[in-house]
């Protein structure tokens, strides 16, 4: 294989983390530039021409629109370059599925692009940040990579941006894929991928907001209030994603006070704050005008809800479609 070029977007995270020291437990992420990480990354020997760029170096708490809207440009620019083969993006792990989901709905499919992160810092015993890498080579390498989306990929899985999730708090092994568990299963010298692409050449679906709309998230628990509605929604709100129990559910006086909101207009998705399981449309939705986010969790049914207001989608059939055929 002759070697291909590959565009390196840096944003931070624990992949660029440090501690100072191999085995303390609390370290800074964001230390490390890109080119220090990627001559770590050559030192491996992996035929690949990388070339750099540090967008941010941030831990992804803090990521925001302004850096979703530089990674989605040079992003795009390297995908129109015909010597660019695909683009890497490394990216703190919290936040990874939000911006692996958003350039996922605002990219074409025709080059593979991939998120990778790590979970412990680079000068931790156990650094699990290069293996990543030379996991996301191999991913971005691979000829069958186009087609699929943005792809995350993170202790030996590759999973598809609608699917991925972070489930634990700690641990090289803390994503999972939801409903599908990954896509291919990757080490430094192996890939294997389960299945054919199935978005090949797609256009991107979505064009890309600079500014999304205000969506906040209600995250409902035992014996809340009604007036916890009331407390979230400000005249900026343009919709509202329920983080509710089980299959989405929510107390009748915190339902009531959303459908209220649904009746003037804005748009009610409801999801569910467990890690797996669909929220599917039951016929109360109907009645209290409620759309259903199916198999994304808050976070992402967050950022579809405020694409496709942007995107000036208002009309809740319309907008319970693009969450069923997620
Ligand atoms: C972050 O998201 O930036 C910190 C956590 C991590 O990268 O694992």
């Amino acid at each position: 294989m002759t070697a291909p070029n590959i565009l390196v977007l840096a944003t931070g995270g624990t992949i660029a983390g440090a501690a100072g020291d191999a085995i303390r437990h609390d370290y800074r992420p964001g230390q490390l530039g890109i080119e220090e990480l990627l001559e770590r990354v050559r030192a491996l020997g992996i035929a690949a021409s990388l070339t750099g760029k540090q967008i941010a170096n941030i831990g992804s708490e803090d990521m925001s629109p302004a850096i979703w809207a530089a990674l989605h440009r040079e992003t795009s620019a390297a995908m129109a370059e015909p010597e660019c083969d695909g683009v890497i993006i490394t990216h703190g792990t919290d936040t990874v599925e939000e911006t692996a989901f958003l350039l996922d709905l605002t990219l074409p499919t025709t080059k593979p692009v991939v998120l990778v992160g790590a979970m412990r810092p680079a000068d931790a015993v156990g650094y699990d940040g290069l293996r990543n890498f030379a996991n996301a080579l191999q991913v971005v390498r691979s000829p069958e990579a186009a087609g699929r989306g943005v792809l995350v990929v993170m202790g030996d899985k590759v999973i598809a941006a609608r699917d991925v999730r972070k489930a634990r708090t700690r641990g090289i092994d803390a994503f999972e894929g939801f409903p599908r568990a990954s896509v291919a299963l990757v080490t430094p010298s192996a890939l294997e991928w389960f299945g054919a692409p199935w978005r090949v050449d797609e256009p991107a679906r979505f064009a890309f907001a600079e500014a999304l709309p205000d969506v906040p998230i209600l995250t409902v628990f035992a014996g809340m209030p009604a007036d916890y509605v009331a407390r979230l929604v400000t005249p900026a709100t343009r919709g509202i994603v329920v983080e509710g129990l089980g299959e989405g559910n929510m107390p009748d006086p915190v339902r009531q006070a959303l459908v209220a909101l649904a009746a003037k207009g804005l748009p009610v998705v409801r999801a569910s704050r467990l890690e797996e399981g669909l929220v599917d449309r039951e016929p109360e939705d109907e009645a209290n005008g409620f759309v259903t986010a199916r198999a994304l969790g808050p976070p992402k049914a967050r950022i579809l809800l405020a694409l496709l207001i942007a995107s000036g989608v208002a009309d809740l059939v319309a907008i319970q479609r693009e969450y069923d055929r997620r």
